[in-house]
């Protein structure tokens, strides 16, 4: 059974807490509780997953406002949720809905942490001990290929049998290219929604091309700019690549993984009973057939 209901446009509530959702979010909202990075159609995704898994152990990697954290706590009310963020600076809005909802000897947020770091295990074994098995682990941090990776490696032999990992936002990388393609074979004039991400894109490799992007350019800027983007748009390490060497974990005999789908913004992994070989197990078995076929 769900437990959101809608309240408006962008508004969901459980309980008698009003939750506001937008991509991105503001940092305060008038209701008290932290705005939620999230679009409408993941927020009902999570809320499904919720309502099927029921998970009592929970991780979320990427606070934000702390929003995500929040709602899952309002609808699971969970014996422990631990948050990871890589940002050092706490979220005054998450600590003060976690104090008014009596929420703050269960929900434990990290600052400061980078979602790949070793320290993520050590936090982990301190807050569920070392032999606890995890339910629900949400990675919504960094969405690159390589910390996201190290992670997962990190996180997901740690879910019970049935428990679910789940990977949000891994096809921005391939938004972003199918945009700045389409602008450029089909000449189109709404590009400027998306200059601002085009310019980070080029940022590092062509800073002068960025610049003149954000000061009203002209037509060859923008067509010059939007070719260097595709270039510089690595789609061999996008976090889509991760998802695909998990589907070669299924492709093993053992059950390490028992299922994974993919849905636009999200990828569920439903972890198996087979175990796994240690730190690094990831690189072993035919989830490194990428990595062997490039070397
Ligand atoms: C999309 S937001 C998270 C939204 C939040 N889960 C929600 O539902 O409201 C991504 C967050 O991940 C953090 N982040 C980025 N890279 C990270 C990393 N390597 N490790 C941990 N957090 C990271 C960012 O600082 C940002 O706050």
């Amino acid at each position: 059974m769900r437990h959101l209901t809608h309240e408006g446009p962008g508004l969901v509530r459980v309980g008698t807490d009003v939750f506001s959702y937008a991509v991105p979010p503001p940092r305060e909202n008038k209701y008290g509780t932290p705005p939620v990075y999230k679009s409408k159609a993941l927020i009902e995704q999570l809320d499904d997953l919720l309502a099927q898994i029921e998970p009592r152990r929970i991780v979320e990697l990427g606070i934000f406002r702390g929003g995500g954290v929040a709602l899952m706590a309002a609808i699971t009310q969970p014996e422990k949720l631990v948050a990871i963020e890589l940002n050092a600076e706490r979220e005054a809005v998450l600590d003060n809905y976690l104090s008014r909802a009596q929420l703050r000897e269960t929900v434990v947020p990290y600052y400061g942490v980078d979602q790949g770091d070793p320290e993520v295990a050590e936090i982990l074994d301190v807050e569920f001990g070392p032999d606890a098995q995890l339910d629900l682990v949400i990675d919504d941090a960094s969405h690159l290929y390589e910390p996201s990776r190290r992670s997962f490696d990190m996180i997901f032999p740690r879910l019970r049998p049935g428990g679910v990992y789940v990977i949000e936002d891994w096809a921005a990388q391939h938004t972003l290219l199918a945009t700045i393609v389409d602008h450029v074979v089909n000449r189109r004039d709404d590009w400027k929604k998306h200059a601002e991400s085009i310019a980070t894109v080029i940022d590092e490799g062509n800073p002068d091309l960025a610049r003149m992007l954000r000061d009203e350019p002209d037509e060859a800027t923008v067509g010059r700019a939007a070719r260097a983007a595709a270039a510089a748009s690595d789609v061999d390490r996008a976090l889509s690549r991760l998802g695909l060497e998990i589907v070669h974990v299924v492709a093993e005999t053992s059950d390490v993984v028992r299922e994974v789908t993919f849905t636009q913004g999200w990828i569920e992994i439903t972890r198996g009973e087979g175990a796994v070989s240690g730190p690094g197990w990831l690189d072993h078995g035919s989830a490194n057939l990428f990595g062997s076929l490039s070397e």
